[in-house]
């Protein structure tokens, strides 16, 4: 798969005025190379605001969660429906900092997941494994845990509008820790493998899978040429727009090289 990914996760940063100022920043540097699909997450208050500035443009617009039911009783809630009307096309799911801040289980990240897809929402569905469990050599067990019960039931018709993210947990904001290039194509080769074991080779290898955790301009072209790596998650560097515009051209050089190779 050639074609790369960048995708910006605003997180719980920005006010109205920073959406704005950035997300027209964006769109005014983007540029007219599409060989990379680009999507900026912002939190739910700017998703409307953030729309409108890219309307037209080539970015795509993204959420961060979602509510498993179409409608209801849910006070606080936000539901698929709700972000397609918005003009969302992507969803971030299986967070870490859900997963682990907000106590999200497997189980529930599930519904999630099966509800955006069935809405017609492309799925972004995050694992990653926390240090102590790198460290006692649980990754893989973990990974697996993730993806058999977050991907449980997924019907192969679906399988095209979901990519996963490998976040390991411990590579995320400025916890100190970097993974290497090297760890992450070796993850993404056991993510892959799992996946296939699920939902059959052709899944596997037609899947993208994108690395998140720490990823920045200097570093984003190493992650990207690594086999299997088909695209960046960025947290921090995705806030300021001339960061994320050199991550985004890392991409398309990347694609590049990789059209001329093959
Ligand atoms: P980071 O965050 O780029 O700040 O490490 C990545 C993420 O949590 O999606």
């Amino acid at each position: 798969m050639a074609q790369k990914f960048v995708i910006g996760n605003w997180k719980m940063y920005t006010t109205a005025a920073e959406a704005r100022h950035l997300s027209q920043a964006i769109a005014a540097g983007i540029g007219t190379d599409d060989s990379v699909t680009v999507a900026v997450c912002p939190p739910f208050p700017y998703l409307s605001l953030v729309g409108e500035i890219l309307k037209g443009s080539r970015i795509a617009l993204g959420a961060q969660n979602l509510y498993p039911a179409k409608e209801g009783a849910f006070t606080g809630e936000v539901s698929p429906t709700m972000l397609l009307d918005l003009g969302c096309q992507y969803v971030i799911l299986g967070h870490s900092e859900r997963r682990h801040k907000l106590g999200e289980s497997d189980a529930f990240i599930n519904q999630k997941v099966r509800v955006a897809l069935s809405a017609g929402l492309d799925a972004i569905f995050c694992i990653g494994e926390t240090l102590e469990q790198r460290q006692a050599n649980q990754t893989k067990t973990v990974l697996d845990r993730q993806l058999f019960q977050g991907l449980d039931g997924l019907s192969a018709a679906t399988l095209t509008h979901l990519s996963i993210a490998y976040e390991p947990v411990w590579a995320i904001g400025s916890s100190g820790h970097h993974a290497t290039p090297q760890q992450a194509q070796e993850t993404h080769a056991v993510i892959r493998h799992c996946f296939g074991q699920m939902f059959g080779e052709r899944s596997a290898q037609t899947l993208a899978i994108h690395y998140g955790g720490s990823v920045n301009p200097k570093n984003a072209d190493t992650f990207l040429k690594q086999t299997g790596v088909n695209g960046v998650l960025i947290g921090g560097d995705s806030l300021n727009a001339e960061q994320f515009l050199a991550i985004v051209q890392a991409g398309i050089s990347q694609t590049q090289s990789q059209v001329e190779a093959a």
